[in-house]
């Protein structure tokens, strides 16, 4: 299903629009005067999802379909308007490879190809700190670290990044991968306390990626925690300065009501590492290693 209002501005299309981060940002980005000023006067949004993401701005065209199918996706590109893509559709959370696959990969390719096709000028991408799940919580990591996958979801989140790597590269795309941490209105759990994304800051992030002069950068989708894991000044150095912190919510959650040894803890994916885990855990000691 496609409901058209052409309107002859540069666009942005949003993927996942029905989703959380999704309707946020449909929500925002186009009542943002310095957007508004990078695209020279105004810009217009595409929004898609797999659900009717609903009629949100009267000028919004709205794309209803799956993007593992690239004929549909390709039918949002063919008008020549899409300049930036926020690519956030996918399955967020582990499962089946069978779901994970068109989901997360083949729409992702879908994407990434119809922007060399068309021209788009840069794809912001939601990756998920779980693309980095195995590295312990001791060691604060910045973005250039090599990927830790610790879960099937994480390892398509690789994926995606790599997919911006290669686009970028090979094809002058500009690649934005936003490892997001736990975007929530605020946090609910011990962890939280490291990886809460507020939904300020999440906005503020992706307004980075929209305007900022880079080739391929891999960032962390983080609010200014004291507690983070993650050395965050690539996102800093393009312009992302978060106004929100967890440590306002410390008191809430003062320890966690997991033991210091148990993986889950130990690890920075939390319960994604514990989800399926039958390794031995004298191998998983060689993660701790610098
Ligand atoms: N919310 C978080 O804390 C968090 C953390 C890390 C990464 N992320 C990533 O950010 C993105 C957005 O997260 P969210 O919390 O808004 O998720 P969400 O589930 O609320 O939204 C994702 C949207 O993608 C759509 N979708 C799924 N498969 C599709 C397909 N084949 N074609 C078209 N649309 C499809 C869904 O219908 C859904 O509306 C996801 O890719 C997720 O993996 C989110």
């Amino acid at each position: 299903m496609t409901r058209h209002q052409v309107s002859g501005k540069p666009t942005i299309l949003i993927t996942g629009a029905a989703g959380r981060i999704g309707s946020l940002l449909r929500r925002t980005l186009p009542h943002d005067p310095a957007l508004k000023e990078h695209f020279k006067g105004s810009f217009a949004l595409k929004v898609t999802d797999i659900l009717d993401p609903g009629p949100g701005n009267k000028e919004d065209e709205v794309f209803v379909g799956t993007l593992a199918d690239p004929a549909f996706v390709a039918s949002m590109f063919v008008d020549g308007s899409v300049r930036a893509v926020i690519h956030l559709a996918g399955y967020p959370r582990e499962a089946d490879w069978d779901v994970l696959l068109d989901a997360n990969i083949r729409s992702s390719i879908n994407i990434w190809e119809a922007a060399r096709k068309f021209k788009v000028e840069r794809v912001l991408y939601a990756s998920s700190n779980h693309a980095i799940g195995f590295y312990p919580r001791s060691r604060t990591i910045d973005s250039t670290m090599p990927q830790r996958p610790d879960s099937r979801y994480g390892l398509t989140k690789v994926f995606g990044e790599e997919l911006g790597f290669l686009y970028a590269y090979k094809f002058g795309i500009r690649s934005f991968s936003m490892r997001i941490g736990m975007f929530l209105p605020e946090p609910t759990t011990h962890r939280g306390l490291s990886t809460w994304l507020s939904h300020p800051d999440m906005v503020a992030l992706a307004k980075v990626g929209l305007t900022a002069d880079y080739t391929c950068e891999i960032v962390y989708g983080v609010s200014d925690n004291s507690r983070s894991f993650w050395d965050n000044s690539a996102a800093q150095r393009l312009g992302y300065h978060p106004q929100d912190s967890a440590d306002a919510y410390a008191h809430l959650f003062p320890a966690s009501d997991l033991a210091q040894d148990d993986a889950a803890e130990h690890f920075q994916g939390g319960p994604y590492i514990n989800d399926g885990l039958t390794s031995s855990p004298a191998f998983r000691a060689e993660l701790d290693k610098d």
